[in-house]
């Protein structure tokens, strides 16, 4: 089966084919610059950008995977949650398209196609005039039986964790009650003097700085739910910074900065991640979304996996942040299981909780 997926439920526009579980193309057209100098993301713009964008990266992806839309079996997009006018863009292209060629549409909750993306691994074959060989593939369990897994989903717009049983079956255990962690650093970021997203690059100056010479808060670290907060810490590091501002003319103390907020955000996602999945009673800990590019938390959660048994999953780092192929592994997968298809007067779903 063949699946033409687009993407645009906030800054990138991406479109991607998959075959029986492989990506044989994933292009992404990043908005970051664009939104860089407003300091985070324009709705109006991202939507203007997007319609400019889709056509060029959906005739890049036909033509990377080496396919005409005549071998296409379906189309899929992500139907929400996102910002409404930019998911519009792809959502109501995808269905031109559906329309157009007769064949079935699948509209995917963006979050859920994060849960299951850790289950993708990236090929790493030679290059080819550049270009990574191609095809990537999922992982052979996402087609038969996953372990029972407990899931980070860590980005810009959402943390979540959520008990994955089944292919078909997850539950959501707790969810930001405030700011997401990637929110947080790109607001901290902010306050640092760093562009957005500030995330990456607090990522690249925490490496060079103390994590322990600055204490900042670990909201909700030891409660007994699986919720998060952010927004309180970032209120800290605005005072911090208020009482201390000369701090900011020297590049060491801006590191030890960057490396003591990263350090409290990351403390408290694998510590709240780790505590669900023993008590849970899973084997498994998966984690996706744009943070979980992060170095740290990365080698953290490696760490705590490795601590308490766990087997660790984190979707490869191209697939960490917002693409279009983890929507069409996850519509291939639903197709396959024969769920139900939404007509093609389905409508965009911008605040679509994943349940
Ligand atoms: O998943 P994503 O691409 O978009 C959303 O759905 O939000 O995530 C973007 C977020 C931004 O907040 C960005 O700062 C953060 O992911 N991010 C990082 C890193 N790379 C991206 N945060 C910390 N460290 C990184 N290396
Ligand atoms: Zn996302």
């Amino acid at each position: 089966m063949t699946v033409l997926a687009l993407e645009t439920s906030c800054d990138e526009t991406s479109a991607a084919v998959v075959r029986d579980g492989k990506i044989l193309s994933n292009v992404v057209s990043s908005q970051i610059q664009l939104h860089a100098e407003y300091g985070g993301v324009v709705p109006e713009l991202a939507a203007r950008e997007h319609l400019k964008n889709l056509l060029p990266v959906t005739r890049e992806a036909l033509s990377e995977a080496k396919i005409s839309v005549q071998d296409l079996d379906a189309i899929a997009a992500t139907q929400g949650p996102g910002l409404p006018t930019a998911l519009l863009v792809g959502f109501k292209a995808a269905q031109a398209i559906a329309f157009t060629l007769r064949k079935p549409f699948v509209g995917i909750n963006h979050h859920e196609a994060h849960l299951y993306s850790p289950w993708i691994q990236v090929s790493r074959g030679t290059k080819d005039g550049g270009r990574e060989q191609l095809p990537s593939t999922l992982d052979s369990r996402l087609s038969t039986k996953i372990p029972p897994n407990v899931s980070l989903i860590v980005s810009g717009g959402h943390t979540i964790l959520a008990l994955v049983e089944s292919k078909k079956k997850f539950r959501v255990l707790g969810s930001t009650i405030d700011d997401a962690a990637g929110e947080c650093f790109d607001k901290t970021g902010k306050l640092i003097g760093l562009q957005y997203p500030a995330g990456p690059e607090i990522d690249k100056l925490a490496e060079q700085g103390n994590p322990k010479a600055f204490d900042f808060p670990r909201p909700l670290l030891h409660d007994a739910n699986d919720d998060f907060s952010f927004s309180g810490l970032k209120t800290s590091v605005r005072y911090f910074l208020r009482d201390n501002p000369d701090l900011l003319n020297n590049k060491q103390k801006i590191c030890d900065l960057c490396a003591s907020i990263q350090a409290a955000i990351v403390e408290v996602l694998v510590a709240k991640t780790i505590r669900a999945a023993k008590r849970e009673g899973v084997h498994c800990v998966t984690a996706s979304g744009g943070v979980t590019c992060n170095r740290s938390l990365r080698n953290e959660l490696e760490r705590a996996c490795k601590r308490n048994g766990f087997e660790l999953r984190l979707a490869e780092k191209s697939l960490c942040t917002d693409n279009a192929a983890m929507i069409g592994i996850l519509a291939e997968q639903k197709l396959k299981q024969g769920i139900s298809i939404p007509s093609l007067d389905e409508e965009i779903k911008p605040g679509w909780v994943l349940a």
